[in-house]
């Protein structure tokens, strides 16, 4: 597993206990290692509850007024503590995101044409050395932020896209309430708000998806006064930016690292390929994107290793009161419940000897349900991430376009070993600890003058990732 991750499976492997007890100054914490306590807490959702955790990370971070803090704190939505206002903004949100709703096949195709676009104008970057993770931020970024934002994102502004790399890092410290060592955060964190402000003020969430409207009129409804609403946003900013990057990034690592993988894909993606000609002539070949899930299982099982081998991400909870795990364990109240994703995804005994390993193989098999409820790259029960069907639409069409039309050589010919020593706490997927010089061209096994096209024969379908999917 990524370096980044040792920690919590070390004390997993030394101590095997289903659950241990950490204390430190004025907390108390629980961490789970053993899946059954994991979906047992997940049962208990109220009790062993995220909401409040929610609550307190977006006023913490964002520098909400008090009068924001206390609407979301308020008697209407439980009171102090409960999150009840998160809960039911994760309600609406969760609708939009939903297989069943048309916002999402709109985003979906939103960003279907965005990534076309990007994958296109990449031919620029023939014969120049590049960064490969800058470039993949920068421009899965603005894809996907202008699917989720529309013609007015405020991330097409190079200022405003700094800021939110330059706020990340200091996520950690304001949470843990040293504002003082992430004065630099603060900072970018005040540019982007300034940049949502200007963004509402021409209503330029009107012309954005279905979430963006929808958590801008929950939020108005609720009478959070303009100034805040910018400042909540950061919250959507982070679950459409911190995970989507490097799981694009390692996608295409893994991808480009090992030929034999990028063949199968390859050949999978031009499956679901049709060539026409068009009226001057050329070539066109039409990807169907809505079937790349269902019929390029290969790609689909190296999106999901990906998932598994690369996730650094730990989910928190906050006991509400003192409660009895399974009849066994006393969880005591306000203390916190860590549930470590690195500790389920690298467990020998759920996912074989290799576990430690990337096995791009791995999803072929039909998952185990033991396998299934262990997979905590999108967490899991109450508080699953209603983002994960997006989220695999941008990766996998990002993918998809990619490999078919270019071949990515990192300088020197050899790919290295990318580690991730560096992960900052807050995210689940990390980037690499060091970028990867890389020279791109087209395919020498296609001819460059064809055209490239992208289609959609069905609606998008759920992704089948997380035990609740299936
Ligand atoms: C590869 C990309 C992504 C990964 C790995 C990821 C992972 C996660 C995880 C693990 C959680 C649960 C946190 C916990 O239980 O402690 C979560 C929650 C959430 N995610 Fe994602 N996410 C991704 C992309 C997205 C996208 C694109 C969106 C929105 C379009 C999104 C929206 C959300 C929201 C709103 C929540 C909070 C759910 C709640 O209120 O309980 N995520 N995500």
């Amino acid at each position: 597993m990524s370096d980044a991750t040792r920690l919590n499976p070390n004390a997993r492997d030394k101590y095997r206990l289903p659950i241990y007890t950490l204390r430190l100054p004025g907390i108390r914490m629980y961490v789970i290692n053993s899946a059954s306590l994991l979906t047992t807490v997940q049962r208990q959702s109220k009790t062993v509850s995220f909401e409040p955790i929610k609550v307190k990370a977006a006023v913490t971070l964002s520098g909400s007024s008090k009068t924001a803090n206390d609407i979301v704190q308020s008697y209407e939505y439980g009171g102090e503590g409960s999150g009840g206002y998160a809960t039911a903004l994760h309600r609406t949100l969760q609708a939009q995101l939903s297989p069943a709703s048309d916002a999402l096949h709109e985003m979906n195709r939103a960003a279907v044409d965005n990534i076309a676009a990007f994958v296109d104008k990449a031919q620029s970057r023939r014969g120049q050395t590049f960064a490969l993770f800058e470039w993949i931020k920068h421009e899965v970024a603005i894809t996907t932020t202008n699917s989720v934002y529309g013609p007015e994102n405020p991330f097409k502004d190079p200022r405003v896209e700094e800021s939110y790399w330059q706020f990340e890092p200091g996520i950690m410290y304001m949470l843990l309430g040293l504002p003082m060592l992430a004065k630099d955060s603060i900072k970018g964190r005040e540019t982007i708000v300034e940049a949502f402000q200007r963004y509402y003020n021409k209503e330029g969430h009107t012309k954005g998806a279905g979430i963006t409207r929808a958590r801008y009129e929950f939020n108005a409804k609720n009478q959070i006064p303009p100034a805040d609403i910018a400042r909540f946003e950061l919250g959507g900013n982070f679950a459409i930016l911190t995970n989507i990057v490097p799981t694009a990034f390692w996608i295409v690592y893994h991808l480009y690292s090992d030929p034999e993988l990028l063949e199968i894909c390859r050949n999978e993606v031009s499956s679901v390929t049709t060539d026409s000609i068009n009226a001057s002539g050329r070539r066109v070949r039409t990807v169907d994107i809505s079937t790349l899930q269902a019929s390029c299982p290969t790609l689909m099982s190296t999106f999901q290793e990906v998932l598994r081998f690369r996730t650094v991400g730990t989910s928190v909870r906050l006991v509400m009161k003192d409660h009895v795990l399974e009849g066994s364990y006393l969880l005591k109240k306000n203390s916190l419940v860590m549930i470590p994703g690195p500790v389920q995804h690298s467990d020998k005994t759920i996912w074989g000897l290799n576990a430690g390993e990337f096995d791009y193989k791995r999803f072929l098999k039909p998952s185990r349900r033991a396998q299934t409820v262990a997979f905590r790259a999108f967490g899991g029960g109450a508080s699953l991430c209603p983002g994960r069907h997006f989220a695999a639409n941008v990766v996998l069409t990002f993918a998809a376009m990619l490999i078919m039309r270019y071949d990515i050589v990192p300088l020197g010919g050899t790919w290295k070993q990318a580690t991730t020593k560096n992960a900052g706490g807050w995210e689940v997927t990390t980037k690499p600890d060091d970028d990867i010089d890389v020279q791109m061209d087209f395919r020498k096994d296609e001819d460059p003058d064809q055209i490239w096209a992208y289609s959609f024969s069905a609606d998008c379908k759920a992704i089948h990732l997380t035990v609740e999917d299936s």
